[in-house]
């Protein structure tokens, strides 16, 4: 059965993919991403280091391709990022004295790639990660908020700016703050508080993305519900925007083959996961992996380059038993 049939009355069934994997549009890939997935997020395609290298110089190409392949095959396209600390160029902070950037002119940096951005994708890309990941309660800083160059120019308000900008270039574009670790609760508290504060000013903040990188034990089931439960009065609308599941515990762990006792407990937890996806349905309108397959991951370069198997279907594009827990648990052993 393919994934979106499943939970078409849920909620959109989404993919994170890199161009590469459409290089050929009839490809296993391809089809793998035709068949089960109505919703596409581009990997890197769609950050400022790929959409804007130099200043005033923008590149869409390969942004084009993922954005033009989702629509001629019906499927929704979320746009990830505009705002992030990573993978933005550094001319963003500097100004020609190779100072730190003014305020202003951040912002008027901020505005042009916002417009331009989504301007070109109006109608296209229906849902945008507006910033992605501003908060590090670690940094110490006023609300947890992370201190990264945008925050060090402009402070919290390069944040209601970015969804500002966002608004303008497309009103209808439904304008996500995305961040991990939300089931942490002094975190997800910071998010929490940093939604109201911006809904009390104005700034037209649509939904929260919960990340969801997680592993094969932590956070608990229950953790993941309170992750959506905690933004319930808020009433926007919750995604999860990146969801994969590590099966380590630890950095210094690493299998050569998938031991079959993992397997069963990945799928299993996968099953549980989306039992509590279903119950938050009537907020939660996407679920997105982050890849499709065990191949594609970033989790096979990160935090260390190891054997990892995160997603539904393997190496080879096959099936696995998380896959099954998910569509039909009476197919698994
Ligand atoms: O394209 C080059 C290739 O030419 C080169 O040979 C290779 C050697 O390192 O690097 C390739 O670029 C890599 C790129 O992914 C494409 O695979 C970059 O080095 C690598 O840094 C980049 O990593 C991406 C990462 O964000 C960067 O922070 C991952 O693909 C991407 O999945 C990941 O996505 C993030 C989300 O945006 C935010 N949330 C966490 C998530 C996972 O880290």
């Amino acid at each position: 059965p393919s994934l979106k049939d499943v939970f078409a009355d849920d909620f959109l069934l989404g993919s994170a993919l890199l161009v590469n994997e459409i290089q050929d549009s009839n490809g296993p890939d391809a089809q793998l991403l035709q068949k089960h997935f109505n919703s596409l997020t581009a990997g890197n395609e769609l950050k400022w280091d790929a959409t804007e290298p130099q200043e005033g110089q923008f590149d869409f190409t390969r942004a084009d391709k993922i954005v033009d392949f989702a629509s001629a095959n019906g499927m929704a396209s979320r746009g990830h990022t505009l705002i992030w600390h990573s993978q933005t160029p550094n001319w963003v902070f500097y100004d020609a004295e190779g100072k730190l950037a003014s305020k202003e002119l951040l912002f008027a940096r901020m505005k042009k790639h916002i417009d331009t951005v989504v301007g070109r994708y109006k109608g296209k890309i229906y849902a945008w990660d507006v910033v992605n990941e501003v908060l590090e309660p670690g940094d110490k800083q006023p609300g947890g908020l992370r201190n990264s160059l945008w925050y060090q120019i402009a402070g919290e308000e390069f944040i209601e700016k970015a969804f500002l900008y966002a608004h303008e270039a497309d009103p209808n574009a439904k304008l996500f703050i995305n961040d991990y670790n939300t089931n942490m609760p002094e975190k997800r508290q910071n998010l929490y508080d940093l939604i109201k504060r911006l809904k009390a000013k104005g700034i037209p903040v649509d939904g929260v993305g919960h990340q969801t990188h997680i592993g094969i034990e932590y956070p608990t089931v229950q953790e993941i519900d309170d992750q959506f439960q905690a933004f319930r009065d808020l009433g926007i609308e919750q995604q999860v925007t990146e969801l994969d599941m590590s099966v380590y515990t630890n950095d210094s762990d690493a299998y050569e083959t998938f031991p079959l006792e993992l397997q069963l407990k990945q799928a299993k937890r996968y099953k549980e996961i989306f039992e509590v996806f279903k119950k938050h349905a009537d907020q939660l309108t996407a679920v997105i992996f982050w890849g499709k397959d065990d191949l594609n991951t970033w989790l096979r370069t990160f935090p260390v380059t190891r054997n990892n198997w995160p997603l539904l279907f393997d190496e080879r594009l096959q099936a696995k038993y998380a896959y099954w827990a998910i569509v039909d648990p009476s197919k698994l052993p």
